[in-house]
C-alpha cells in the first residue's frame, strides 16, 4: 500500500464519505505532481538488438536436466525429451539468443562427451556446481534441436581453461562445415547432415575465476592462440567472444587489449555484472531491495567505461570489440531447503525482480550504442529465471514475474532506441526508455519506489508534425515486493491492459508503485 495517498487513494476515501478525512489527507499529503516526460523522437541512439533479451542455459542445478531436458521416456509431457510446456513458453516469449553450456560448467566441458548414441556417453563429475555424476545426455546435437525448437541462435561456450585450442577448432569444424571432412560426415552420422552454422563462439568464460583463474596477460595469450585457430567453416565465420570483466574491473580489460597490439582484437568482449541481494528472494526488506535497485547505476558506469575503452583500443585499427554484457541478473540469497529440493541456485523471481529486469533492460535500450548482447542468467530454474519447475521430476511449470517483465521489452526488439529526457537523478526515481520505427513508438515506464504512485505526463519533441493516433498500454504491478508466481498461485503476477490517456501531442498514465508499463503508441 502506497503511503503518500495517491488520486486513487483520494476518490476511494472521498467514496466512503468522510469528507473531514478527506480534507486532511488532501492537506497533509497532496498527490504528488505529475513527472514530465519527453521523448526525442529525432535524437536517436540505436538499435535496440533483439539480443539484449538473450538467455543463458548452464549444466547446473535443475537448468538443463529436469529444467529444458526431461528425456523422451519421462512422464512429464515432453517433445522428444524437451519439456513441452517450457519449450512453448519460450517460444512465445522469443528468445534471440541462448548461451550454453556455461557458465563455469564451460571450461571443464568436452564437447565430444555430448555426442554419438546417449547411451555410450561418458559420465564425468560436475566438478562447479555440486558434484553429481553428468551422464551428457544433452549434448551438442540436443542443444541445436532446443535452439531450434524455440527459434533461438545457439551461442556456444568454448573451453579454454581445461580445454586446447584444437578442441575449439574441431567443435567449429563438427557445426559448421558442410560435408566431407572426417567431423562434418560425423555430425551428419549422428542426425544432422545440415551444418548448424553457429555463429557465436565464447573462447573461455570467466578465465579469471572459475575459467582458469588466469591474469590478463596469460588470458591474452590463450585468447590469441584459440583464436588463431577458430575458423570460417562453410561461409559462416565465427563470431569470437573474449572474457571480459568482472563488473566494471578496468585492470582486467585494459591489461587484455594490451596484450592484444598487433592481433585480430576479439569480436566480442564479455562482462558479467550481478546485481547481488542480501535476502532470500521472498524475504527482501525495503533496504535490501532499494540497495538491489541501486546497482544498476554501477552496471551502467560500467557499460559507459568498458565501451569508452573499447573504443579507446579500437582507434585507427578498424578493429573494434562489441561489448557484451554475457551474464548478468540479480542473484539472491539462496534458500538452502529450496536448493535441496530444486537444484543448486534455484531462486524464486517476486515483483521486486521483475522491477529490477525492468531497470536493466531500460538501462540497455538507452545504452543501446554501447551493446551488443546481454544475456539474463539464467533460463530454467537458476538464478534470476524465465521458468519455474517443481522440482526435476515435477509436470508443473510456470512463468516467473521476470519471464513477464521480458516480455513487457519484446516490442522495443528491432525499433531505434531514442533519448528521453526526465527529472531522474537517483536509482530509484523513474526510469524510462522509448523506441521507435516509423510510425510505431514504444516506451517502457519502470517505477521502482514501493511507496510512491506516480503520474506521468508524456510529451513528445523533435518530430515537427508528429502526433499521437492512438495508445494501448500494459502494467505488470504487485504492491508486495516478495509477491511472486508460485505454483498454486501462477499468475499472481502477470501482464494486464492499462489505461492510457493520448490526447493528440501527449501521453498520461499511472504507475502505481513498483510496476512496469509499456506503452505502445501509434504516430501520424
Ligand atoms: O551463472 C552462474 C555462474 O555465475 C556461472 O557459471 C559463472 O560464469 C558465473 O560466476
Amino acid at each position: 500500500m502506497p503511503l503518500v495517498p495517491t488520486r486513487r487513494h483520494f476518490l476511494r476515501t472521498a467514496a466512503a464519505g468522510s469528507l473531514t478525512a478527506v480534507l486532511s489527507e488532501t492537506l497533509f499529503a497532496a498527490e504528488p505532481p505529475a513527472e514530465s516526460v519527453t521523448v526525442r523522437l529525432d535524437s536517436e541512439i540505436g538499435l535496440v538488438r533483439p539480443e539484449f533479451h538473450g538467455q543463458f542455459a548452464e549444466h547446473l542445478g535443475s537448468c538443463v536436466y529436469g529444467g529444458l531436458w526431461v528425456g523422451k521416456d519421462s512422464k512429464i509431457p515432453n517433445i522428444a525429451g524437451y519439456r513441452r510446456l517450457a519449450v512453448e513458453y519460450l517460444k512465445e516469449l522469443g528468445v534471440p539468443v541462448l548461451r550454453w553450456p556455461g557458465g563455469c560448467f564451460a571450461d571443464d566441458y568436452h564437447w565430444r562427451d555430448g555426442i554419438g548414441p546417449a547411451n555410450k556417453r561418458p559420465r564425468n563429475v560436475n566438478i562447479h556446481w555440486g558434484g553429481y555424476v553428468e551422464d551428457n545426455s544433452f549434448g551438442l546435437h540436443e542443444f541445436i534441436g532446443l535452439c531450434r525448437l524455440i527459434g533461438a541462435e545457439p551461442y556456444l561456450a568454448g573451453n579454454v581453461g581445461s580445454g586446447t585450442p584444437r578442441e575449439l577448432r574441431d567443435w567449429i569444424e563438427y557445426c559448421n562445415h558442410p560435408g566431407g571432412s572426417s567431423l562434418s560426415d560425423e555430425r551428419s552420422a549422428n542426425g544432422s547432415p545440415e551444418p548448424f552454422r553457429v555463429r557465436y563462439w565464447g573462447v573461455g568464460n570467466e578465465s579469471w575465476g572459475c575459467g582458469g583463474q588466469m591474469t590478463p596477460e596469460h588470458y591474452a595469450d590463450l585468447y590469441r592462440q584459440f583464436s588463431g585457430y577458430a575458423r570460417t567453416f562453410g561461409g559462416t565465420k565465427p563470431f569470437l567472444i573474449a572474457c571480459g570483466p568482472s563488473g566494471n574491473d578496468m585492470h582486467w580489460s585494459r591489461t587484455f587489449f594490451e596484450h592484444m597490439t598487433g592481433s585480430r582484437h576479439p569480436d566480442g568482449f564479455a562482462m558479467h555484472f550481478y546485481e547481488n541481494g542480501d535476502k532470500y528472494p521472498t524475504q527482501f526488506n525495503v533496504d535490501d531491495m532499494n540497495q538491489q535497485f541501486a546497482i544498476f547505476e554501477r552496471v551502467q558506469e560500467a557499460i559507459v567505461k568498458q565501451h569508452a575503452l573499447l573504443d579507446g583500443f579500437a582507434s585507427g585499427k578498424g578493429n573494434r570489440s562489441g561489448l557484451l554484457l554475457d551474464e548478468w541478473g540479480v542473484w539472491d540469497r539462496m534458500n538452502p531447503e529450496e536448493e535441496r529440493r530444486n537444484g543448486t541456485l534455484y531462486m524464486q523471481s517476486t515483483m521486486r525482480s521483475a522491477v529490477a529486469a525492468g531497470l536493466g533492460l531500460n538501462l540497455f535500450n538507452r545504452q543501446a550504442d554501447k551493446l551488443t548482447m546481454c544475456n539474463i542468467a539464467q533460463v530454467v530454474n537458476v538464478l534470476q529465471s524465465m521458468l519455474l519447475t517443481d522440482g526435476p521430476e515435477g509436470t508443473r511449470c510456470i512463468r516467473t514475474a521476470t519471464y513477464h517483465a521480458f516480455s513487457m521489452f519484446k516490442a522495443h526488439r528491432s525499433k531505434t532506441s531514442v533519448r528521453v529526457e526526465t527529472a531522474a537523478s537517483g536509482p530509484l526515481d523513474l526510469s524510462v526508455s522509448a523506441s521507435r520505427s516509423g510510425s510505431d513508438l514504444v516506451i517502457t515506464f519502470v517505477n521502482p519506489r514501493h511507496d510512491r504512485d506516480l503520474r506521468v505526463d508524456c510529451a513528445l519533441a523533435g518530430t515537427a508534425g508528429a502526433a499521437l493516433r492512438g495508445a494501448a498500454a500494459q502494467v505488470l504491478h504487485h504492491s508486495d515486493w516478495n509477491a511472486a508466481n508460485t505454483f498454486d498461485n501462477p499468475e499472481a503476477i502477470s501482464v494486464k491492459s492499462h489505461p492510457v490517456q493520448a490526447d493528440g501531442v501527449k501521453l498520461k498514465l499511472d504507475l502505481p508503485g513498483l510496476s512496469v508499463v509499456t506503452a505502445t503508441v501509434s504516430l501520424s
